[in-house]
């Protein structure tokens, strides 16, 4: 009785101010998105609405307040909040009020709203950015908390936004998996209660799970039907998203850096920026939402997002550890003779008192191990330039092995408990990025490198090992800062390399896919999504990372890994990303090192049509037995389809596929590519004419009973 009378007289006052006229809308817009947000009588700020585009401004009066916009601890919300502030005097509590907002075009395109809070009775307040990237149909938020009081606050919670959704059902799709397994594709209907997507792995943090996530509205969204909204971190680190459906359906969902052992305490007048949240709205389900992203990721995002990628021959797979200067430059004659641009030098190259002759040591020690490399990089880089290709090299900066000169001489600067055992994954530990010091040693490794061979055209940055042992010898007692100084420290070493080498192309690794987020993306062109190189795997695993991040982001390499696949089918796998090869080329006969040649120069004739043109996903390899994607131009004047059997059953029918993204009324001529020296095609339709139209009605009969059987067709408008 009580609970109904509060209800009616906050109904009362809500209304009240309603109809005197006094509340203020605050729109975020993009071509197809609004997310508006009104401020009540109350004070206090409320997310109205989140959906299709209101063309009509008269109908902002008609929205209700709705829920909200960042809860906070303490007061009369009982679910999840954003933010749980402990202030100075042991208050546990906050009551946000509205104060004023900032609305700024940051180009044509682009347009930020600043909507400031303040509380109103302690001086601590919470600025909600919210950039609108007009033709991306992308939002970006984060929030900015800081505060003017006496002493220092504790920051329990801290949320990069909090968004609202009331429908009918939702349908959660992760992607979780493990080492060589990663991004598996899962979807489970979101009931009352939480779910919690999260990691606590610091360092290699996205080891199990990837830090975004489809959101399917009333019913599970297909590739091109139905309402997702799709979301991604930026954060290099222990991130967590928390899905909660309250006791009237109503859905928060709440990203942000995960705050397990994580209390901030912060001091007057710093400001805690939290990560950026990314999240597109589709309302022709999840291809639409994927074009959104990689269109957004290219032109906003990814560091060169708009400029080119280099396809390479790495030395992993071909001689792990075990190599020599000789052994190298035949390596870049394999390169050369490929077509390849770069020749990429991996794991194995450092260290003298522990050479890294293994896993084991060594890791720290950045200089050249003399008896495998007598002349240095220097040498190396000579020979790349002698053969027209370019030279990169791999690192991984940020760890130590126990056995190295780095730890003898610095155990102060390694993530280690003082007072126990250490455990190692994979013999490593992590340094402790939080330290300034420590910063400046691994910006120094690659400026240090960068000064004495300038040639250097590319990095393979690698992470192996999750924080363990977590305690920070710098951070004393504020160790429940350490995972979020641990990032804010990487992110200030790579700023300045960014800032140095502006136009210096890295590849972000981590054991495979343990880092895949938006922000890293800022200094990192590309991205190693799996240690997995078997072609079927790929197909699952780039099938996955495909949901948000475009195919010049995800390097894919031609490997040894699953031989029953031809070299023909691992190489189409691999063209559907940033191409490159690791493989031992000596073990290729003709017919095969031929045909590699062949799909270097399509592949490199087709990057604007798979780097920067728009993806469409066809069949999925999750349902069934083959798969296929194909890439347009963003002229509809090309475009490719790559098909896939993977086990084709006994006596299955096979339908044709309907393509998409094509313009109906051009025609394009159909040609089967890629074909292995002196095989011709056996496509129905190679060579002739279509109208787009027909292609994507009739479609093609892309998909055989053959097993492990691969083709590339192009389609050229006329
Ligand atoms: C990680 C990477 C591999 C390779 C090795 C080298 O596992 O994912 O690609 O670079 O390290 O040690």
């Amino acid at each position: 009785m009580k609970t109904k009378f509060m209800f009616l007289a906050c109904f009362f006052c809500v209304s009240l101010s309603l109809m005197a006229g006094d509340k203020q809308t605050i729109r975020i817009g993009t071509e197809a998105v609004d997310l508006i947000y009104q401020v009540a009588g109350n004070g206090r700020l409320y997310q109205s609405y989140l959906g299709r585009k209101l063309h009509h401004e008269a109908d902002m009066a008609h929205l209700s307040l709705g829920k909200e916009a960042y809860p906070t601890h303490g007061m009369e919300d009982y679910f999840e909040p954003a933010i749980h502030v402990v202030h100075h005097d042991g208050n546990p509590s906050a009551v946000l009020k509205y104060q004023s907002h900032t609305r700024q075009s940051l180009s044509p395109d682009v347009e930020e709203v600043v909507i400031t809070l303040q509380d109103d009775q302690y001086p601590v307040s919470v600025k909600l950015h919210y950039v609108a990237y007009r033709k991306e149909n992308v939002i970006k938020t984060y929030t900015e908390i800081s505060h003017q009081e006496k002493k220092a606050v504790e920051l329990h919670k801290y949320a990069s936004a909090m968004l609202h959704m009331n429908r009918s059902k939702y349908f959660l799709t992760e992607f979780s998996g493990d080492w060589a397994n990663e991004v598996g594709i899962k979807s489970q209907p979101l009931e009352f209660g939480k779910k919690i997507i999260d990691t606590k792995l610091g360092t290699r943090a996205n080891m199990f799970c990837s830090p975004f996530f489809q959101l399917s509205l009333d019913n599970q969204a297909e590739e091109e039907a139905g309402e997702v909204l799709v979301g991604s971190l930026g954060w290099t680190g222990n991130f967590r998203f928390v899905f909660e459906v309250d006791n009237q359906n109503g859905l928060r969902i709440i990203p942000g850096i995960n705050p397990y052992a994580s209390t901030y305490r912060l001091n007057p007048n710093e400001v805690f920026v939290t990560p950026e949240f990314y999240f597109t709205y589709s309302f022709d389900g999840m291809g639409q939402a994927s074009r959104n992203l990689h269109d957004w990721a290219r032109n906003h995002q990814v560091k060169d997002g708009n400029g080119g990628r280099m396809t390479l021959l790495n030395n992993w797979e071909a001689t792990g550890f075990n190599f020599n200067e000789d052994k190298l430059v035949k390596l870049m004659d394999d390169a050369a003779g490929l077509g390849v641009d770069m020749f990429l030098l991996d794991d194995g190259w450092f260290a003298n008192k522990y050479p890294r002759s293994s896993d084991h040591q060594g890791l720290g020690d950045w200089d050249e191990t003399a008896d495998k490399l007598p002349n240095g990089i220097s040498h190396l880089t000579r020979a790349a330039k002698e053969k027209g290709i370019k030279f990169g090299l791999w690192i991984e900066p940020e760890m130590v092995n126990p056995k190295s000169e780095l730890y003898e001489k610095h155990k102060d600067w390694v993530i280690h408990l003082p007072n126990r055992d250490e455990y190692y994954f994979r013999n490593q530990m992590v340094l402790d990025l939080s330290n300034p010091k420590v910063q400046d040693y691994v910006f120094g490794i690659v400026d240090g490198l960068m000064t004495r061979y300038p040639d250097i055209a590319f990095f393979k940055w690698d992470c192996n090992s999750p924080i363990t042992n977590i305690y920070s010898p710098y951070l004393k007692d504020k160790q429940s800062h350490l995972y979020i100084d641990y990032v804010r420290g990487l992110y200030r070493v790579l700023e300045r390399i960014n800032a140095k080498y502006p136009a210096l192309p890295m590849m972000l690794c981590s054991g495979g896919g343990g880092r895949s987020d938006y922000e890293a993306l800022k200094y990192f062109t590309e991205f190693w999504p799996s240690d997995n190189t078997d072609p079927i795997e790929r197909l699952f695993i780039q099938w996955g990372f495909s949901q948000v991040f475009p195919a010049k982001t995800l390097c894919a390499h031609v490997t040894g890994w699953n031989r029953k696949a031809s070299v023909k089918f691992r190489t189409e796998v691999a063209m559907m990303g940033k191409l490159g090869f690791d493989i031992n080329m000596a073990e290729l006969n003709e017919k095969e090192a031929a045909y590699c040649r062949d799909a270097v120069k399509n592949y490199n004739c087709l990057k604007p049509v798979i780097l920067d043109g728009d993806m469409h996903r066809l069949v999925s390899p999750y349902s069934g037995n083959h798969t296929s994607t194909m890439y347009v131009d963003k002229q509809q004047n090309r475009a490719v389809v790559f098909a896939f059997d993977i086990y084709p059953r006994y006596s299955e029918n096979i339908r044709p596929v309907r393509l998409h993204g094509l313009d109906a009324d051009k025609m394009y001529r159909v040609k089967e590519i890629n074909l292995m020296p002196g095989s011709g095609s056996n496509l129905s339709g190679n060579g002739q004419v279509f109208s787009g139209e027909y292609l994507q009605n009739v479609g093609l009969n892309l998909f055989t009973g053959r097993q492990l059987n691969s083709r590339v067709i192009e389609l050229t408008a006329e």
